[in-house]
C-alpha cells in the first residue's frame, strides 16, 4: 500500500523529483498539463475541460483500485534548499508597512548576496494580514503543506528569482510559480 510519512508531501522522491497522487483539488493543475497541446499532441489532445476532468477522475480511481496512476511529479530543487521568509512584529508596529519593507530588503539580500533561487512563505489560513503581505511581495501560492506545530495544513507560496527584474522591482509583478509537472 503506497503511503507517505506524516507531514511529507511526497510518497516517493528521486534526486530531483517528488511524486504524489492526484486529488480532486488538482483540477487547475490537470488543466495546465492535459490542456497543453504540446504535452498531449501524441496521445489524442488537446483535451476539452470535460475530458480533462474525466481523466483526473480516472487517475484517482486507478490509484484507489490498482495503486498506480500517472503520478504528478514536482521538481524538488525549487522547494528544497529554498529559505523561508517570515516576520514577527510587536502589535504596536503593525499596519505601517514595516513587514513588507523589511521583506523587500531581505529578498534583495537573498537573491543578490546569498544567491537563493527562490523564497518560500506560509501563513495560518486565518492570518489575513500575513497573507496580504506575502501576496503584496509577489509570492504565488503553490500548495498546502502540513505544519506540525499547528497540526494542520497551511498554504505555502513561492517567490522565484527572475533573470530580468531587480528583486526590489519584483514585488507585485506577475511572477509565475516555477513548480512544474510532467506526465
Ligand atoms: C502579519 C504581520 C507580519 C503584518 O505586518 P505589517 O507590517 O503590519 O504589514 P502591513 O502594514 O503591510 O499590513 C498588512 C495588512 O495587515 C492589516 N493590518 C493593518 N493594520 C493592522 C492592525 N493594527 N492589526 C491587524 N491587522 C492590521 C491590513 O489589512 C494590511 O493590509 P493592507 O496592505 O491592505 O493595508 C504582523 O501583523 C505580525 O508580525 N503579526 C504577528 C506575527 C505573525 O502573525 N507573523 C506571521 C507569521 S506567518
Amino acid at each position: 500500500m503506497i503511503s507517505k510519512p506524516a507531514g511529507e508531501r511526497y510518497f516517493l522522491k528521486s534526486k530531483r523529483l517528488g511524486f504524489r497522487c492526484w486529488t480532486r483539488e488538482d483540477l487547475p493543475l490537470a488543466r495546465e498539463l492535459w490542456g497543453d497541446i504540446e504535452v498531449t499532441r501524441y496521445f489524442g489532445g488537446p483535451f476539452s475541460g470535460e475530458e480533462i476532468a474525466r481523466r483526473l477522475e480516472t487517475e484517482i480511481l486507478r490509484m484507489e483500485s490498482f495503486q498506480f496512476q500517472y503520478w504528478p511529479i514536482h521538481l524538488l530543487a525549487l522547494e528544497d534548499g529554498i529559505p523561508e521568509l517570515g516576520f514577527h512584529l510587536r502589535p504596536k508596529y503593525w499596519g505601517r508597512g514595516l513587514a513588507p519593507e523589511a521583506a523587500r530588503a531581505v529578498i534583495d539580500l537573498a537573491f543578490g548576496t546569498i544567491g537563493a533561487k527562490g523564497l518560500s512563505a506560509g501563513h495560518h489560513p486565518q492570518n489575513l494580514a500575513s497573507k496580504k503581505v506575502i501576496e503584496k511581495l509577489g509570492f504565488r501560492y503553490t500548495h498546502d503543506e502540513y505544519f506540525e506545530t499547528l497540526g494542520m495544513d497551511i498554504p505555502y507560496y513561492l517567490l522565484a528569482k527572475t533573470e530580468n527584474a531587480l528583486p526590489s522591482e519584483r514585488a507585485g509583478t506577475g511572477l509565475e510559480s516555477e513548480l512544474q509537472d510532467a506526465d
